[in-house]
């Protein structure tokens, strides 16, 4: 096979990985979908495709492995990936992605099959998953702390603000623990940021923005790294994208920007307006509303800018 197809499939699946996710989500009991599942799901059709524009999915194989043992309590995790290839064949094929784009597929099956069957470790109270996930979190907060408390202590007012934002949307209470964590952990690559790019009282050179906007991606690889958050991924690397497609890491556009990302946007961006910073001094909470006013349909989600101004105003 050449590298060809693959590359059509991987910007495919990137495209419509929202889609294609939520279908293969939807063959889990809806009595089971978490969003842990929903998250799972999205993060697998990501690593998908980037095993195909890799050449290879065994980055896949090992991420699936430390998911089960992440996850060991949540039967439908194994449930999905048990699955996930046949479901994801079942999508392309009426597409008209003809065997040659699906091989893979049909290969990935056995070696992820062999993962699933490992034994893992006895059954563990939710709780204490859950409990584990703040414990990373924690960690990479004292690293945080360690770097740069400023943006330690932006975190966790980021995380309070997204909290409250994902309330007033009425979201779910493990939605709203989840985008709060999201914003806990939004700039954690930032503990990769030189102290004095991160500090500097003065406009930054193109050269250090370039080290500067890398806290994104380098953040995604970071918790990546760590089973128990490896679904922050997405927001963490996307949290300074634009709806208008001119954000950054990758330029996405409104509509694979997922509501989380975009809670952690306004979030981050009204916390950054009104907070200090070494080249100038805060703004007032009504200026900063004005900005994200200025910035509906390009920067901001109108939703989420009108839930800012009711929690600013009602608390
Ligand atoms: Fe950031
Ligand atoms: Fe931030």
């Amino acid at each position: 096979m050449t590298v060809q197809p693959m590359f059509v499939v991987a910007k495919s699946l990137e495209n419509d990985r929202a889609e294609i996710a939520a279908a293969l989500a939807a063959h889990i009991p809806s009595s089971e979908r978490t969003l842990l599942v929903e998250l799972v799901a999205d993060a697998f059709v990501d690593a998908y495709a980037s095993g195909c524009r890799d050449g290879s999915h065994e980055d896949l194989v090992r991420w699936i492995d430390r998911m089960c043992d992440a996850h060991v309590d949540s039967p439908a995790i194994v449930n999905f990936f048990g699955n996930a290839c046949s479901l994801l064949d079942g999508y392309l094929a009426p597409r008209g992605y003809a065997g040659v784009y699906r091989a893979p597929l049909r290969a990935l099956e056995r070696p992820i099959r062999k993962v699933l069957a490992k034994p893992r470790q006895s059954s563990r109270p939710v709780d204490e998953r859950l409990g584990e996930v703040d414990a990373s979190i924690n960690a990479m907060l004292v690293r945080l702390d360690a770097a740069d408390p400023l943006t330690a202590e932006h975190s966790r007012a980021v995380a309070a603000w997204c909290s409250r934002l994902a309330r007033r949307l009425m979201l779910s209470e493990e939605e709203i623990t989840f985008v709060s964590r999201c914003g806990m952990i939004h700039d954690v690559g930032k503990v990769t940021t030189p102290t004095e790019i991160l500090h500097a009282p003065r406009k930054l050179t193109d050269a250090e923005w370039v080290a500067m906007r890398s806290h994104t991606t380098a953040g995604e690889r970071i918790v990546l790294d760590d089973p128990n958050l490896a679904i922050f991924a997405r927001p963490v690397r996307h949290h300074h994208e634009r709806l208008d497609g001119k954000g950054y890491p990758d330029g996405l556009f409104a509509e694979s920007l997922e509501l989380h990302t975009r809670i952690v946007t306004v979030a981050d961006c009204f916390n950054a307006m009104i907070g200090r910073r070494p080249y100038r001094p805060p703004m007032s909470p009504t200026r900063a509303l004005e900005q994200l006013d200025a910035n509906i349909g390009t920067q901001f989600d109108k939703d989420i800018v009108a839930a800012m101004h009711e929690v600013v105003s009602k608390g």
